[in-house]
């Protein structure tokens, strides 16, 4: 059969290479895709936000299952659009993607069915929103409700800052994303990435990742989309699990149904470790990026089929099975990233660092001009490395990524080092 694929990033060249694996798949095209995923598929120009387009080539191409990568067209609709034109779609409806798209939507929802996450309040004015700040102190959190690229979260360790954050919010910072503000207590503990993946009725763990989302090693300066991943995160111990599919995930698929948005798709928590069990932090509607990256090299099972079932409200029994492997990506940006960042530089050897036993190269923002690679975006390049544990996989990725020369990019050096501590040490 014939697949389109939406998006551009790392997590679409992984997604593509993962559909390559399956005996079902004929064609695969995608839109726009970017010089990794044209090398296995092919890259075609539709403007994804014209609906009418994207039907239109589906028609032409046969398209037997759309699969949507990025967030925006899925709150933007697209998967809406395509069922009432009869084409199968991988990915929730608008409606069910306020899970992401609407933080005070998942908020209430959180409350209405007893799932754990931080307490919060909801405001549409400055003033009351200050005056709570002012009752409950630092540290605190302040989100603008709706999407803002992952730069919508203040984790404020000091009333000052807060009250910025709530006024910045306010006057527009983010425009109608910021029109709404959620106010919430600050969790302490370990942060993971949870996949479930979901038919609308039913919901299946899919696997764990530990995401780096601050741009400096240590973890220290501004939050970015990932710098690096590592997966499984043996944090998620199998009982945590239990609970997470318990306490959060199927009281949300159960809650989409009821409110006649059933979730289809991927369903990522983003998860705090407390000490009083996992609590919910956020949900994304969608495969993460760099997870991704760190997930789909390690599944057995054929991504395509399960990618169908869920479409067609029937996935299996059986959850997807995984190679006992650990695998960990490591993310190249462009410098000045995550500011505006300094595109155009010319990246070589990338073929020499591809040779590195177990590794796997995947592009984001590269552009291809007369045979030379250059940056073309922030997140440019993700070095993804399988090992038999994560320092294993450390090691490879970062002996691949020395082997890439871009003095015009830089990386964190010490991706994965929370769980190659825990590897040392004996623990987890
Ligand atoms: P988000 O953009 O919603 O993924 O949030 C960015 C980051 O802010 C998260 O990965 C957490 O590190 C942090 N964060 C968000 N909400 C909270 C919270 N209630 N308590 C502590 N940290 C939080
Ligand atoms: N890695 C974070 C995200 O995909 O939202």
């Amino acid at each position: 059969m014939n697949v389109l694929l939406i998006g551009s990033g790392g997590r679409e060249h992984a997604i593509a290479l993962a559909l390559r694996r399956s005996k079902l798949l004929e064609r695969l095209y995608v839109a726009p895709g970017n010089p990794g995923t044209a090398r296995i598929g092919e890259n075609v120009e539709i403007n994804v936000a014209d609906h009418a387009a994207v039907i239109d080539f589906c028609r032409k191409a046969a398209i037997a299952l759309v699969v949507v990568g990025p967030e925006q067209p899925l709150i933007g609709g697209l998967v809406d659009t395509l069922e009432t034109h009869g084409v199968p779609a991988f990915g929730p409806t608008r409606a069910a993607a306020r899970l992401e798209g609407s933080k005070g939507f998942t908020k209430d929802l959180c409350r209405d069915y007893d799932i754990p996450t931080a307490r919060y309040a909801r405001f549409s004015a400055a003033e009351p929103a200050l005056r709570y700040l002012r009752e409950h102190g630092a540290p605190i959190v302040v989100k603008a409700d709706g999407l803002a690229a992952g730069k919508g979260v203040v984790v404020a360790t000091t009333l000052d800052e807060a009250e910025r954050a709530v006024q910045a919010m306010f006057d527009g910072a983010f425009g109608l994303s910021g029109a709404e503000v959620v106010i919430e207590e600050c969790l302490e503990g370990e942060e993971a990435s949870f996949f479930a993946i979901c038919d609308g009725v039913r919901a299946l763990p899919f696997a764990t990742a530990q995401d780096h989302k601050r741009v400096g090693d240590g973890d220290t300066g501004p939050n970015t989309g990932g710098m690096g991943a590592y997966s499984p995160a043996s944090v998620v111990t199998p009982d945590i699990e239990a609970r997470v599919m318990a306490e959060i995930v199927e009281p949300t698929v159960r809650a989409m149904h009821e409110k006649d948005a059933p979730f289809k798709g991927v369903l990522y928590a983003g998860l705090m470790l407390t000490k009083d069990g996992p609590k919910l932090i956020e949900y994304n509607c969608r495969f993460g990026d760099p997870e991704t990256q760190v997930m789909l090299p390690r599944l057995e099972d054929d991504l395509l089929e399960l990618m169908l079932a869920a479409s067609r409200g029937a996935l299996p029994r059986e959850r997807p099975r995984f190679a006992p492997l650990a695998a960990l990506t490591v993310v190249l940006a462009a410098k000045n990233y995550p500011g505006t960042p300094i595109v155009g530089s010319e990246i070589r050897n990338v073929q020499r660092a591809e040779a590195v036993e177990g590794v796997v190269i995947t592009h984001a923002g590269t552009r291809e001009d007369g045979g030379r690679l250059l940056a073309a975006g922030g997140r440019v390049l993700n070095v993804t490395a399988l090992g038999e544990s994560v320092a294993e996989a450390q090691a490879r990725a970062y002996a691949a990524v020395d082997l890439i020369d871009w003095p015009g990019g830089f990386c964190r050096r010490d991706i994965g080092w929370r769980e190659v501590a825990r590897e040392t040490t004996g623990r987890g």
